[in-house]
């Protein structure tokens, strides 16, 4: 084989990866993978989940080819690969699939902007239907275990807003997630979450009614450059919202200071933008480096956490970083 076939190769290999991605998305948008569940024929399947049969007996020609089904004559079944893709699943597979879609779109418009340089900003994430509302349910499949599991236990801040019935402020909160797994592990936490796309506040405050926690955390829509408390909190966090705002970043850290009472700390979570280029040829940087292309259609880039830090200190915080693999978390603590 010539370099250039095994590099052909590889392309179609990819391209059916990308393919089978984006197939499953179809599947996850439109319930396909939760409801066949119960073994189903095509005609079935489209009538449980009130969809189109002809659209229904492709995907389900199609999913069978990527082997998410398996059929017995005319009836479909999951594969265990099949039922992975399910959202509800423990580990769901799901996220990829819409991250492959979202990815697809993103490049799109990239492509397109790339002549004039113009930068659309946050809408550019709104601009197709199917994939809004997963946006938050792939976030939180994406990190509220890594949460849960790596950095809640490791951060003393958690605990301490807890032995003081304190409040958390979450700017940017995305579909509630964080809020939802702080008052979950902690009785004396209340939450107040603020993000600016109102379908994610919807989607925030019926899953917190959904997990009981309704009375102590809620949610509202507004710009988060426009929101102030009514008195000091003790925690403010930012998860993968700072990078959003980092233009007005002066701003934000002052108004971030004075929303803290005395000791009360901002918690910033961001993805870690490696120092050396190099690094970057590296597994899951490489998504990475293709989601800053995507952040940059949004006017942002990601960012280090060094610069996060000066940030801080520049507005009168103490900061200390924590880094979980590519994941880094820094707290600014306003002295007492
Ligand atoms: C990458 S998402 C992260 C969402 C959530 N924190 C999470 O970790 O799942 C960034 C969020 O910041 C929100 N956001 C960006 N700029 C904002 C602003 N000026 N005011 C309020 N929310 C904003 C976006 O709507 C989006 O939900």
């Amino acid at each position: 084989m010539t370099p250039l076939d095994e590099m052909r190769q590889q392309a179609m290999q990819q391209g059916q990866g990308a393919m089978s991605l984006a197939l499953a998305f179809v599947g996850v948008h439109n319930g396909l993978f939760e409801a066949l569940v119960a073994p189903s024929t095509v005609e079935a399947l489209a009538a449980r989940v009130a969809v189109d049969v002809g659209y229904t007996r492709r995907w389900c020609d199609a999913a069978f080819a990527f082997g998410y089904l398996d059929a017995d004559g005319d009836v479909f079944r999951l594969t265990a690969l099949g039922d992975a893709y399910r959202p509800s699943a423990p580990g769901s597979l799901m996220p990829f699939a819409v991250q492959s879609v979202l990815s697809a779109h993103m490049a799109e418009r990239a492509a397109g902007l790339m002549p004039s340089g113009e930068r659309p900003g946050e809408r550019v994430l709104g601009e197709r239907a199917t994939i809004l509302p997963w946006f938050g349910p792939m976030l939180e499949a994406s990190f509220r275990g890594f949460f849960e599991r790596e950095i809640l236990p490791a951060l003393d801040v958690f605990a301490s807003l807890d032995a003081a019935g304190g409040v958390a402020v979450d700017l940017g909160c995305g579909n509630g997630w964080y809020l939802r797994a702080l008052a979950s592990r902690y009785p004396n936490v209340r939450g107040i979450g603020l993000d600016g796309f109102e379908e994610s506040i919807r989607g925030a405050t019926e899953a917190t009614a959904r997990a009981g926690l309704s009375s102590r955390v809620t949610f509202r829509a507004g710009d988060l450059h426009h929101y102030t408390v009514d008195e000091p909190v003790d925690l403010v966090a930012m998860n993968r919202a700072l990078h959003h705002v980092w233009d007005r970043r002066d701003e934000v850290f002052a108004q971030l200071f004075s929303m803290l009472r005395p000791g009360g700390a901002v918690v910033i979570w961001e993805p870690r933008w490696p120092d050396d280029r190099a690094q970057l040829r590296d597994g899951r940087r490489r998504a990475m480096a293709f989601q800053n292309l995507s952040e940059h259609v949004q006017g942002n880039h990601f960012l280090r956490p060094d610069e996060i830090e000066a940030a801080m200190r520049a507005a009168g915080l103490t900061p200390k970083t924590t880094l979980f693999g590519d994941e880094a978390v820094v707290v600014g603590t306003r002295p007492r």
